[in-house]
């Protein structure tokens, strides 16, 4: 039964994509069956791993209108184990439909679209909008944990109070099961003293939990052009630089995250 994992942030381009893709391919490449499901109409994952625009027949768009089923719609990508639901910018059009759909119902709308195919993965990654909105909120309700990517910089504190309090609001009702699996620092540059005290500031906080690497150091994700660069060649970093401080620090996630699955 796939473990899902909503990566979600309302503050815009924070490192959402690049973690769901690269953390995806990650657990790929650690001979997990991944799919990454594209919930953002901007289409930033789709097109990350090399998909166009012009290419996409169908997407998670037909599969919210009810006229595909997912398993439709999902497409192989260049590395092995690794699938994704692609996603196009309709799916703002879909966004505002919510609106008109029964409260209750229209937060479950994904929810209902995964039934059947989780048995098919071990890991279902989806990647979300810079919103709070209706396709966030559907992705906080199926989603077993959030892993929460927090940029480096000023103001990246901004808005976690709200993000939290959405979460704590809806899981009595729409999902007690609902955790957060953790924080991500991204593009931290260890040159930079204000990405050293983002990440002070985001420890004192206390009540944040982040992610371990194998001895016991928190998992930071670098600043590094590289993983800026993968999907204009629409690669994950793994398979565009190897050897990139980027690939090592989310193959480093997806260990933890494997640990932690036992
Ligand atoms: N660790 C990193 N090092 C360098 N550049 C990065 C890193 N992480 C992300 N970027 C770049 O920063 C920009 C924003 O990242 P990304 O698209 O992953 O954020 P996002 O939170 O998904 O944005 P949005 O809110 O618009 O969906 C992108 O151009 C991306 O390539
Ligand atoms: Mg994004």
């Amino acid at each position: 039964m796939a473990e899902v994992i909503g990566i979600a942030n309302q503050k815009g381009g924070v490192g959402k994509t690049t973690t769901a893709v690269n953390l995806a391919a990650s657990l790929a490449l650690h001979n997990k069956k991944v799919l990454l499901i594209d919930f953002d109409p901007q289409a930033n994952a789709t097109i990350s791993l090399g998909l166009k625009r012009s290419e996409i027949q169908h997407s998670m768009v037909a599969v919210i209108n009810g006229k595909k089923k997912i398993v439709e719609i999902i497409q192989p990508t260049l590395l092995e184990g690794l699938f994704i639901a692609p996603t196009d910018q309709n799916l703002v059009a879909v966004d505002a439909d919510f609106y008109r759909k029964e409260k209750g119902l229209r937060e479950k709308i994904l929810a209902n679209c995964l039934e059947g195919i989780r048995v098919q993965y071990d890991f279902i990654i989806i990647d979300s909008a810079p919103a709070l909105g209706p396709l966030t909120i559907n992705v906080l309700v199926v989603a077993d944990s959030v892993i929460i990517p927090v940029q480096c910089e000023y103001f990246a504190l901004d808005g976690l109070a709200q993000l939290l309090n959405t979460i704590k609001l809806l899981k009595p009702a729409s999902n007690p099961k609902l955790q957060i699996k953790g924080f991500l620092p991204t593009m931290f540059s260890s040159q930079n003293n204000l990405s050293k005290q983002v990440l002070d500031e985001l420890k004192a906080f206390g009540k944040f939990k982040f992610f371990q690497d194998k001895n016991n150091n928190i998992i930071v994700i670098p600043r590094t052009i590289k993983l800026a660069e993968a999907p204009s060649y629409g690669k994950p970093i793994a398979l565009y630089d190897k050897r990139s401080t980027g690939n090592i620090a989310y193959m480093n996630l997806a260990e933890a995250i494997l640990t932690s699955k036992g």
